[in-house]
């Protein structure tokens, strides 16, 4: 009788989720380079947001500075996924540091496109997080030219030369609903805003987007793997919650679990941001089975084939040695 009108528990897990191609480059080029050229090897900046890699790197050797100044002479750094300035290039080689650049080429692809833009004298309207590596890195492409924006009190705020020659580029990992609201925004006040040549948000963002979209109205709970400072990852916790689920919280680790998060509750989504080893959504899924909530669901939006060659000069070193 109580089985009847008991609701069975069970987990709806987000596919795709976790590593996108250019997360698995940086982190499989900064450990190629600790093979290839031996501990210490420095990295500017976490390599990917994510504090269980960057713990797992450290350990095998690697110290994170956040800027090259704190890099010896003539010492190995590589350069995070969210991609840098050409001034920290420049700064890199004025010290003699020998560098290797893990930016995802769909940041490279962004930073082209501000460099372009500049060129032919637009004013660029940068949307993305104020503070974020990424949006630092694209911003120096071009400072005279780019205006960031980021909450809706900042599109009152644009000052541009010449409302026939704007165009708006973004950060890769926002949420793609609200950037076509701050679009909107924008266009309203200039109505002849261009769009960038091809979509910035990358395709690993929207896709987990859209597979938290696609479970979240059928969950009272979603539980999103990730770090505090995973832009991505925190958009995954806001869309969880704007289609639907009663609550979603953002956790590095199984163990970070507050249990009365599952009162009450039948179906758990999971998922996890693109900086996110699947290791620690096992970690997750081990501590629900445990709990009751064995049986699961994979609710599959994509399929996911694409990746990225590592850096050349990484390459050229790794051939060198053999
Ligand atoms: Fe690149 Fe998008 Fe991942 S910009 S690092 S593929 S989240």
């Amino acid at each position: 009788e109580q089985a009847e009108t008991t609701a069975r528990k069970r987990v709806l897990l987000a596919k795709p989720r976790g590593y996108c191609a250019g997360v698995d480059r940086a982190v499989i080029t900064v450990e190629k380079a600790l093979d290839t050229y031996g501990a210490p090897v420095y990295v500017r900046k976490e390599i990917v947001h994510n504090k269980h890699v960057v713990q797992t790197l450290q350990d095998r050797g690697v110290i994170f500075v956040d800027e090259t100044d704190e890099v010896p002479e003539g010492a190995l750094v590589v350069f995070s996924a969210h991609g840098v300035s050409p001034a920290v290039h420049e700064e890199a080689e004025r010290r003699g540091l020998r560098t290797i650049d893990a930016t995802c080429p769909l940041v490279t692809k962004v930073h082209q496109e501000a460099r372009r833009f500049a060129r032919d004298d637009y004013d660029i309207l940068l949307i993305g997080h104020e503070g974020h590596e990424e949006v630092e890195g694209t911003a120096g492409e071009a400072p005279d030219h780019v205006q960031l924006v980021d909450r809706p009190e900042d599109v009152a705020k644009v000052e541009v030369r010449d409302p026939s020659k704007v165009i708006w580029l973004s950060q890769t990992t926002l949420s793609v609903d609200e950037t076509m609201e701050r679009v909107d925004q924008l266009k309203e006040r200039f109505p002849e805003l261009r769009d960038p040549p091809s979509d910035d948000i990358c395709y690993a963002t929207q896709n987990r987007q859209v597979a938290v979209k696609a479970m979240a109205a059928e969950c009272e709970l979603v539980l999103v793997v990730g770090s505090q400072n995973s832009s991505n990852s925190k958009r995954l916790v806001e869309v969880a919650v704007q289609s639907g689920s009663d609550a979603a919280y953002l956790i590095d680790f199984a163990r970070e679990i507050d249990e009365s998060w599952l009162d009450g509750v039948t179906t758990v989504g999971v998922t996890s941001g693109a900086s996110v080893p699947d290791v620690l959504v096992l970690g997750v899924l081990d501590y629900l089975a445990e709990r009751g909530w064995g049986e699961v669901e994979e609710v599959t939006t994509a399929n996911e084939k694409i990746t990225f060659a590592l850096p050349r000069e990484l390459r050229q070193a790794m051939s060198d040695v053999r």
